[in-house]
């Protein structure tokens, strides 16, 4: 394996998406958290919840406040108060200590009609809140077949990194997630994903150190495709959707991480 895999962490983010209650929200953060114990001593593996943001606060405080498991928000606003009326800002989020927020899931980019300038405002408010950005990118299957894939990417890429010194850009996490691949059942498949991530680390190396940036891949990981997505050598993690509300799922998916990281 080269040198460069042994530098970057990886990260297994579940994005709970609009599911859960109260009750279900704490029951799943707390078998997460039990059963993922033993992993957590991995200085390298990183694990976060990004549950509705009604239960963060909860969750961080009543079942993880002593655990190694982060929690992000899955959107915010990128003005810091006033009149916008079912907004969050970022500055509520730092206030919460919330170490992560989503921007740009293609959910919100699709239903909710959020612009690349709109996701890149977020981003950069997130930044100066010290809360990391986990900006979401990926490509349509129409895009896809009609050979637009790399011109998307550049696109969502660039409206967010262009105003951005190196230092404060290799802060962002990017989760590369296939428009056709979530929630549908069909992953990418692991050359499809990595080639992905090597076009972006590349693209991303014009405004930063892109050894240093995380780049995760999201769309229909499971337990099942998770080593060998995780084995490749652009991808340092997973954002996922649909297994990380089964608890054993999600640990499926924190075990190969680290198995992934002790086979380098
Ligand atoms: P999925 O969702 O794992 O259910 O495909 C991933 C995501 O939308 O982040």
């Amino acid at each position: 394996m080269s040198e460069s895999l042994h530098k970057r962490r990886k990260l297994i983010a579940g994005n709970w998406k609009m599911n859960t209650t109260s009750s279900r929200a704490l029951e799943l953060a707390g078998q997460i958290a039990d059963s993922a114990t033993q992993y957590l001593d991995n200085p390298l593996l990183d694990v976060a919840l990004f549950p509705p943001a009604v239960f963060a606060e909860r969750i961080a405080r009543e079942v993880l406040s002593q655990v190694r498991i982060g929690v992000g928000l899955q959107n915010c606003y990128n003005e810091p108060y006033g009149a916008f009326t079912g907004e969050i800002s970022v500055d509520m989020i730092a206030s919460l200590k919330f170490g992560y927020c989503l921007a740009g899931h293609s959910e919100r980019r699709t239903i909710f009609k959020e612009s690349n300038e709109l996701v890149a405002h977020k981003v950069h408010a997130l930044l100066k809140s010290d809360v990391i950005p986990v900006l979401c990118i990926g490509e349509t299957l129409d895009e896809r077949n009609s050979g637009r894939m790399f011109e998307v990417l550049t696109a969502q890429l660039d409206a967010v990194y262009q105003s951005l010194n190196s230092h404060t850009a290799e802060r962002i996490i990017i989760a590369y997630e296939p428009v056709w691949a979530i929630g549908t059942g069909v992953s990418a498949s692991k050359e499809e994903a990595q080639s992905a991530h090597e076009f972006i680390r590349a693209h991303v190396g014009r405004f930063c150190d892109s050894e240093k940036v995380l780049i995760l891949y999201g769309g229909s990981v499971t337990n099942e495709n998770a080593f060998d997505l995780l084995s490749q050598h652009d991808i340092d993690g997973a954002l996922v959707g649909g297994a990380s509300l089964v608890a054993e799922k999600f640990l499926g998916i924190i075990q190969s991480a680290d198995k992934v990281l002790s086979s380098i």
